[in-house]
């Protein structure tokens, strides 16, 4: 059986979920927020040790404004209903991406990251403003300024993953068979499966069989 590590997702469907099911995108992303918690919920009772949650791209900024409000009101919200709940459970939040958001949110974030930097069940990493590109081009820049050589051991110690594992199982729901620039460079030898559930209707059996089928895959590594 295979060890499972680090579960990524790319939680993609909750606008035609909305629109599908209240007439609003909006709505959507408020749905999928209850399917977060039964993944966390479900990443701990599996001992999975790292959870990545795709929630934000540096390309999401070419939505709507009323949009992208939304979901960082949303998201701030969140935080703040849940953050002691996500400490007591002591689950490590950790952001990856360009944290360049309002000021408020910014403290948020830091001092959520802060809070729980101690904590071992679990990091659950959200992927927020972030790009695959935009942090390898990052990665690059510093390793030119501080003259180091290009190799991938240097180039992984100026990635935002550094000190996590890649990503064992790669998930997207939403029907989809993309990255859209996720994980580009950890992924190269995840396992990735897409689902055709829509991210609000995903649930712990998906999830389960996802996790024993991946379980039971045979992973070569470029060996027989
Ligand atoms: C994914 O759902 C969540 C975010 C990008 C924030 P979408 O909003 O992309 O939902 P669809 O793909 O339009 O249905
Ligand atoms: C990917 O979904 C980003 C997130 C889930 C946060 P998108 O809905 O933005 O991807 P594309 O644009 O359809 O490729
Ligand atoms: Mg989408």
């Amino acid at each position: 059986m295979n060890p499972l590590d680090h579960v990524a997702i790319i939680m993609d469907g909750n606008g035609r979920w909305g629109l599908k099911h209240k007439n609003s995108r909006n709505a959507g992303h408020k749905e999928g927020l209850s399917t977060v918690e039964v993944v966390i919920k479900e990443s701990i009772k599996c001992k999975v040790k790292f959870l990545t949650l795709f929630a934000f791209s540096t390309e999401n900024w070419k939505r709507p404004k009323n949009e992208i409000n939304y979901l960082f009101n949303l998201l701030e919200n969140f935080l703040v209903r849940k953050i002691d709940q996500l400490h007591k459970q002591n689950i490590k939040l950790k952001i990856i991406g360009e944290k360049k958001f309002s000021k408020n949110l910014n403290s948020l974030l830091n001092l959520a990251e802060k809070k729980t930097a101690k904590n071992k069940k679990i990091q659950l990493n959200l992927a927020l403003n972030y790009g695959s590109k935009l942090e390898l081009v990052n990665a690059f820049k510093q390793l030119k300024k501080n003259n180091k050589k290009i190799n991938e051991q240097n180039i992984e110690k100026y990635l935002y993953t550094k000190d996590i594992p890649n990503p064992d199982l790669l998930i997207r729901t939403g029907n989809t068979k993309r990255l859209s620039n996720f994980l580009l460079w950890q992924a190269s030898y995840s396992e990735i499966i897409f689902v055709k559930k829509l991210w609000p209707d995903f649930n712990n059996n998906d999830y389960k069989n996802i996790i024993k089928k991946y379980q039971n895959t045979k992973r070569n590594y470029g060996a027989i």
